[in-house]
């Protein structure tokens, strides 16, 4: 093994990481919910791959059936408020955190006891009322210090200069820029845009690929304690 390979293992294993992965679910009732499509492959993989080259990884991950992989610590969660809970204590002993989760911004202002029911002859419509969610990433960044942080952003339009922006606003280090196609796709395009200025595009690549460059940018790029 060359010196700088040598160096990057030695770095991996005294590495920990904290990685979320998966759609966040937000009970309307006993029987439904709000969510959303995402897979939690991108996740799962980033996770897989830092655990391979010997890093410590906690997993959080929203209500996805994928099989947990090997060396990896998982944390199973529900809510948006749940996850946040598991974050914020992964993350206070962990050298990295990587958000891979698609958490719902919204849930519902109350969440009904029995099942909601139409009422006979009732109305046509009904309304929701939703009440925000804490937005984990910027509520964990803001007290990271050194330690790394990796966001997502699946964006539409102008999706660069959007993903700039969540960057600073959110204080990562890195934000990894998909569009739509990403969801639930096999092979999707990324871009990782770095606070340093830095802007790495990566075309058509499987999830697995995209999360090998990932896993190994935070083992490079982060801080050990
Ligand atoms: N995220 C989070 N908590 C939320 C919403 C998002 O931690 N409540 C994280 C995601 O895991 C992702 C990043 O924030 O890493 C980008 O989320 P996104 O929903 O695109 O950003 P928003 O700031 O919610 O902007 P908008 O919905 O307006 O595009």
């Amino acid at each position: 093994m060359s010196a700088p390979r040598a160096r990057a293992a030695k770095r991996a294993t005294r590495l920990s990481a904290v990685v979320t992965a998966g759609p966040t679910r937000e009970y309307v009732d006993p029987v439904r919910y709000l969510s959303n499509e995402s897979s939690g492959r991108m996740g799962f993989a980033i996770a897989s791959a830092l655990a391979r080259r010997g890093a410590r990884v906690t997993l959080i991950a929203g209500p996805v059936s994928l099989a947990t992989p090997s060396g990896v610590e998982r944390i199973d969660v529900t809510s948006a408020r749940d996850m946040h809970a598991a974050v914020a204590k992964a993350f206070r002993n962990a050298d990295a955190l990587v958000m891979s989760a698609a958490v719902a911004d919204w849930r519902p202002a109350r969440k009904l006891a029995g099942k909601w029911r139409k009422k006979d002859g009732g109305a046509k419509t009904a309304r929701l009322d939703l009440t925000r969610n804490p937005d984990i990433l910027a509520s964990v960044a803001r007290g990271k210090g050194e330690r790394l942080v990796v966001g997502f952003a699946l964006e539409t339009g102008d999706g660069e200069r959007r993903a700039q922006a969540k960057l600073r606003r959110k204080n990562l280090d890195y934000i990894v820029l998909n569009d739509e196609s990403a969801l639930n796709a096999i092979r999707s395009s990324a871009t990782i845009l770095g606070r340093d200025g830095s802007r790495q595009g990566l075309a058509r690549r499987s999830k697995e690929d995209i999360a090998e460059v990932l896993a190994e940018l935070v083992i490079d790029k982060a801080r050990l304690h």
